[in-house]
């Protein structure tokens, strides 16, 4: 079976999120169930510089008033089809915001038109690309059922899978009339959103089935608190509406072979990583104060629950250990987490910023990394921590309450727990969880068995991958028994 993947960001070509690494993993994992994804990106400056030796296969003109080149390269085990329209994707910035940090001002275009292109292809237009379904990630390639349904009228079957219910593409009615759509699709039960136009709000309408990246997400969007305004759109969608959790790729996130860290191991070599631990210490500029180092990895935003990491470093702080924090963001937190800094020069570091190697050198290093997401739809950090023997300390949310094993006393005694959690998601639970941390911290025989515990876990793509193939099968299966 052939798949059509539509996607705004792919590792390693570019990436701001998870998005990234399940569009880079999943297509390697689902080739053992018999499925070939074919990955449609848009040709960024990081995609073209990334990929010199593309070979161009075909035009497509007329997107949105734009002509395309259409060009397909190999690299990291994936087939890449890349959507060249310079004026639109070649410039500087990243996917989404520009180098000031706004979104790009046509952003609306930039992904409908990518979004058309993904429709043309999954119908045959280019001989070289087949597609018996369609799967679209997120807001930016919602809108392919949306031209496959309302302006080719065509059936092919589509699963959209939802990372991120926060980032819904909505747009004024002003881009209506350009989006190259018949009226039809501006109606209430497709594209119209409280007076404007929602791409993920059509795409959810659209699909045959919709996917996110956790069971346990999956229920929490049916709800007014985590539905973000769509709860109501994705009632209406339960019998479609699946959970799937992300795995990880376990060859680029492995220890024992990981050309990223200093000092390579596994579960039976534990002590090995207290070299990584110092390497971390030590590019951060700090010594070691001989207490647990904690750590967070991640987008600095109220969703992460970002701006209470300065709170728990203050108690992490208290009970001797120390803090470091790798992440770029909300300038207000980028700034209070300096501060912190500032006050704890020995015990608290930051770096504002992107960087892939301190990613693989942190979760090699740290004792603890915290993730205190007030949602999180799964969550990726907190399964490559637990790979590489650092414990997770989580907000009991969506992926994160599902993929770990709260270090209770029971769990504690039977040793089947993984990392810590904590509800509600609020500062005083969160300092409460950091102090059971600490105090855990201390019995190391303990600690060494949670490690190896959590470095157990099996987070590999095998089973998610299977869950996929099976739902693709399903629609294909359905698909063929409709058209004939
Ligand atoms: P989200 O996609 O919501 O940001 P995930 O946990 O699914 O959350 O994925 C985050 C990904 O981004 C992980 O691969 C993580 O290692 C990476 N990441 C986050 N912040 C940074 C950073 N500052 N530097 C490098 N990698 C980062
Ligand atoms: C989103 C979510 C994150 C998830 C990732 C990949 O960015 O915020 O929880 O792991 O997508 O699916």
């Amino acid at each position: 079976m052939n798949v059509l993947s539509t996607v705004s960001e792919v590792f390693p070509l570019i990436k701001t999120g998870g998005l990234a690494d399940v569009a880079g993993a999943l297509p390697k994992a689902l080739r053992s169930h018999g499925i070939l994804v074919s990955t449609l990106v848009p040709g960024y400056r990081a995609v073209l510089e990334h990929l010199p030796r593309r070979s161009p296969v075909a035009r497509l003109d007329g997107l949105l008033g734009h002509d395309a080149v259409l060009s397909r390269a190999e690299a990291d085990g994936l087939d890449l089809l890349v959507l060249e329209i310079p004026e639109l994707y070649d410039r500087p910035g990243g996917p989404y915001l520009d180098g000031e940090g706004r979104d790009h001002p046509d952003n609306w275009l930039r992904f409908a038109a990518f979004s058309l292109a993904g429709a043309r292809l999954a119908l045959g237009e280019v001989l070289a690309v087949r597609a018996d379904i369609v799967h679209v990630h997120d807001w930016q390639t919602a809108l392919v059922p949306v031209y496959l349904r309302y302006a080719f009228r065509s059936s092919l079957p589509v699963v959209c899978t939802v990372h991120n219910l926060a980032f819904q593409g909505q747009f004024s009615f002003d881009i209506a009339g350009r989006l190259g759509l018949p009226d039809a699709a501006f109606g209430i039960e497709c594209l119209e959103y409280y007076g404007g136009v929602g791409f993920l709000k059509g795409g959810l309408l659209s699909s045959d089935v919709v996917t996110t990246v956790s069971p346990t997400y999956a229920r929490e969007i049916l709800s007014p608190e985590l539905g973000m305004g769509l709860d109501g759109v994705l009632q209406t969608r339960r019998s479609a509406l699946y959970g799937i959790v992300n795995g990880i790729d376990s060859d680029i996130w492995n220890p024992a072979s990981d050309p990223l860290v200093p000092r390579r191991y596994d579960a039976r070599s534990l002590p090995r990583r207290q070299a990584n631990r110092a390497a971390m210490l030590s590019h951060f500029g700090l010594g070691d104060a001989g207490g647990p180092l904690f750590a967070a990895l991640t987008r600095l935003a109220w969703q992460k629950g970002a701006d209470m990491i300065p709170d728990a470093a203050e108690e992490v702080v208290q009970h001797g250990g120390q803090f470091v924090v790798c992440g770029q963001g909300d300038a207000a937190i980028e700034d209070a987490l300096r501060d912190c800094a500032r006050r704890h020069p020995d015990r608290v570091a930051v770096h504002i910023g992107y960087s892939e190697e301190l990613a693989h050198l942190i979760v090699s290093g740290c004792d603890v990394l915290v993730q205190p997401s007030r949602f999180e739809p799964c969550g990726l950090t907190q399964l490559y921590a637990m790979r590489y023997g650092a414990i997770p300390l989580v907000g009991r949310t969506g992926g994160l309450s599902e993929t770990i094993i709260d270090a209770n006393e029971a769990a504690m005694a039977r040793a089947v727990a993984t990392g810590f959690q904590f509800h509600p998601i609020e500062p005083h639970s969160f300092r409460e969880a950091v102090r059971r941390a600490c105090e855990a911290f201390e019995d190391r025989e303990a600690w060494a068995s949670l490690q190896r515990q959590a470095m157990k876990a099996d987070f590999s793509w095998d089973r998610s991958a299977f869950q996929y193939a099976q739902l693709f099968e399903a629609l294909q299966a359905a698909w063929q028994a409709t058209a004939g």
